[in-house]
């Protein structure tokens, strides 16, 4: 945990950003069950409800006065039967004096305040909730229906937060780069595991074996695939050949639960063939230029469209594509290799503030989202500040049912040449993924080293390693 300065100081200037007043809900999670209740998943909790008061702890509320500056916490203090089972846990009251919050009562009050503060007709902030518990707990506290939750939620609210997160201080960028050290074990682990006849599932067990090791776990379901071209390919059955690529996108978080999130793609068998170095070689140029590219004032849209182009070019080069670059990125055209987003923010979670909703993160009044195949996928599209953490995630993929779609409609027929995509139909697809911090006058890559990330230096480390 950080110290209790830091996280009173976020909630002073939580409290001051929502200017027209009210009182501010945060709930944290409950444990979840898996398949029965006393078998719970791993306890995650909610990353804004970390922010503000750093407890790691289920079942907790905290409430943000935003006219007289009350801070409490709510949450039921254990039983001697709950302490047979969890061993001794502090109190409420224990747990808020570590962070600064001097009120506490159990969670049996809450309803009264709320409730009080309705009657005064004054306004409750929260954010979408995504989990079922906590939209219940929030129609039952305002007299909702479960389903019409996500229309009352606090635009204010969202936004103030956004602005709090978004900008990482020095101690969370630290965070960030422990996350990345454990990121950069896994992928190496899995370069080194890398080799014809090993089960996929072999090594995703043992990177995420690693992120446990070190952290809190994975910061999102590992990928590890020799179907690089299925984006989130969670199926670990396959058998790795000589000749295919294998696609690992993982990572890890902190015990405080900062994120990290890499992509490398390597050779199966230790060496890339000249087709596999060709696609491989653009999208490494594609994610060069956004390394130039990223700096305040940007918008991560430009930088989206700028790797775009140079996907583009290099397929023109393989006459895979046709006619005027920027035409061909302005039509969308990229968008059959590459689908998805150039990146998103990180922190927290992995996809940074995502449950509060992309419109109020990747984007705002300047930058809308866009309707285009493709681009509609770019989670953040709004211009840089310094402070912020993003991925850089360009990728090439050849997707055989999305090529015969786009073939069979003669979609973006003018700048694709669908004949010479036939030898790809089995090619898989590269990613390659890395995470940076945009600093005053440009960015910087995070974590202390690099994965080896070229050609040259994936085929040296397998060499050298296995
Ligand atoms: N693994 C999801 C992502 O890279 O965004
Ligand atoms: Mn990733
Ligand atoms: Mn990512």
């Amino acid at each position: 945990m950080f110290s209790a300065e830091t996280y009173s100081r976020r909630r002073a200037l939580l409290r001051e950003r929502v200017t027209k007043g009210g009182l501010i809900l945060l709930p944290g999670n409950g444990e979840a069950p898996a398949n029965y209740p006393s078998n719970t998943f791993h306890f995650r909790q909610d990353s804004t409800f970390l922010y503000f008061f750093g407890l790691n702890h289920p079942d907790m509320v905290g409430i943000l006065d935003a006219d007289t500056g009350e801070e409490a916490l709510y949450g039921d203090d254990l039983s001697m039967d709950d302490i047979i089972w969890t061993g001794p846990q502090p109190s409420v009251a224990e747990l808020g004096e570590r962070v600064g919050v001097k009120q506490t009562f159990p969670l049996s009050r809450l309803g009264e305040r709320v409730t009080d503060a309705i009657r005064r007709g004054r306004k409750i902030h929260f954010l979408p909730p995504y989990r079922a518990e906590n939209r219940l707990l929030i129609a039952s506290l305002l007299g909702l229906r479960p389903e019409t939750v996500a229309d009352y939620i606090s635009v204010e609210l969202a936004l103030a937060v956004v602005s709090l997160r978004e900008s990482k201080s020095a101690e969370e960028i630290e965070e960030i780069e422990r996350a990345c050290e454990i990121g950069y074990q896994m992928h190496t682990t899995a370069m080194r595991m890398c080799r014809p006849g090993v089960v996929e599932r072999e090594i995703a067990g043992a990177i995420e074996g690693i992120a446990m090791q070190s952290g809190a776990g994975v910061s999102f379901t590992s990928i590890v695939s020799q179907h690089g071209e299925t984006l989130h390919n969670h199926c670990y059955d396959g058998v790795l050949e000589s000749g295919r690529l294998l696609l690992v996108d993982a990572g890890a978080e902190t015990t405080m639960n900062y994120c990290s999130d890499f992509t490398r793609t390597c050779p199966v068998n230790g060496r890339f063939t000249e087709q596999q170095k060709e696609i491989y070689n653009i999208v490494l140029s594609a994610n060069d230029r956004a390394f130039e590219l990223s700096k305040p004032g940007l918008r991560y849209q430009e930088i989206h469209l700028a790797a775009a182009r140079v996907i583009v070019e290099g397929l023109k080069g393989l006459g895979l594509m046709r006619g005027d670059v920027d035409e061909a990125v302005a039509a969308g055209a990229h968008a059959l290799f590459m689908p998805h987003g150039l990146g998103h923010q990180m922190g927290i979670d992995v996809h940074d503030m995502e449950d509060i909703g992309e419109k109020y993160v990747g984007y705002d009044l300047e930058t809308e989202r866009s309707t285009q195949l493709g681009l509609s996928s770019l989670r953040m599209g709004r211009r840089l500040k310094p402070g912020f953490v993003m991925t850089v995630e360009p990728g090439i993929y050849f997707i055989p049912a999305y090529i015969e779609k786009w073939k069979h409609e003669g979609l973006n027929r003018e700048f694709i040449d669908f004949e010479a995509l036939r030898p790809y139909y089995d090619f898989g697809g590269i990613r390659i993924e890395d995470d940076i911090l945009i600093t005053p006058d440009g960015n910087r890559m995070l974590g202390k080293r690099r994965v080896p990330v070229t050609v040259e230096q994936i085929e040296e480390f397998m060499r050298e390693n296995r």
